[in-house]
């Protein structure tokens, strides 16, 4: 089942070094199932640390990250790692492929150990197929281009048809043609499936197609176009 998720008084503080960085400061902010979302602000102001924390694959200072009415970070690892498998697709700013790993292998690592009712490997080369990989399902990522490398990470993000999508510049690394498919299935994933979409970008035009643009600067929800009325 699909819930709306979220940040209540959220904050986070990197420490090192003697310093602290305030990466997010006392976020509120709430998205609702099947929600289409572009996440927009300069470098530094906090987008990835935001996502990261929504996809539960880091802890905030303080606050708590909803899902439905219920706060899930205080949960135990297994038990989070269950709700990431159940809910969240995660694509990386940095891809984190697995260097030992071919592209299919990549992209099935997330079923690794999980029952499924379908076939992985089936499911596998057919997202690879979308993205158009089919013709490197057996080389390993430094074998492939940065482009190639981030449709893998799309894939895998994928492979388990989760109920949120959390993709940290999508397409920041394509060209404008590959890019545009790449989008266009995030879109359709959104409209058929219903499958929620938050994605950081840097391209006005393609925050723009988004349904909702939430602005980050400094750590902070400058703007939220949430309530506003869309063409
Ligand atoms: N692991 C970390 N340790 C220390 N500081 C960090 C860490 N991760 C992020 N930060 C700091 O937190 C702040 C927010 O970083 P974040 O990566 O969320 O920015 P961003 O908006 O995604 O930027 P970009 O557009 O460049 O990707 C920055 O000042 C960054 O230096
Ligand atoms: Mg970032």
């Amino acid at each position: 089942m699909v819930h709306t998720m979220g940040c209540t008084g959220v904050s986070k503080i990197f420490q090192g070094d003697g310093i602290s960085t305030y990466a997010l400061e006392d976020i509120n902010v709430k998205f609702d199932e099947g929600e289409f979302v572009a996440i927009v602000g300069p470098s530094g102001s906090g987008k990835s640390t935001l996502l990261s924390l929504i996809g539960t694959l880091d802890l905030p200072s303080s606050g708590e990250i909803m899902y439905g009415n219920e706060p899930i970070n205080n949960r135990r690892p297994k038990q989070l790692a269950d709700f990431r498998f159940e809910n969240i697709g995660f694509i990386f700013q940095q891809f984190h492929l697995l260097p030992t790993l071919t592209t299919l292998e990549n992209v099935m690592a997330p079923l690794f150990s999980r029952k499924v009712s379908y076939n992985k490997k089936e499911r596998a080369e057919s997202l690879l197929k979308d993205v158009g990989l089919e013709d490197k399902l057996h080389s390993l990522p430094s074998q492939l281009s940065g482009g190639q490398q981030q449709r893998v990470a799309i894939a895998r993000a994928l492979v388990h048809e989760p109920s949120w999508l959390l993709a940290d510049e999508p397409t920041g690394n394509l060209d404008t043609h590959t890019g545009e498919i790449i989008f266009e299935k995030l879109s359709s994933l959104n409209k058929e499936k219903g499958c929620g979409v938050i994605f950081v970008t840097h391209d006005p035009d393609l925050a723009a197609r988004a349904n909702r643009i939430v602005e980050m600067k400094n750590g902070k929800i400058t703007r939220d176009s949430r309530g506003e009325v869309h063409a």
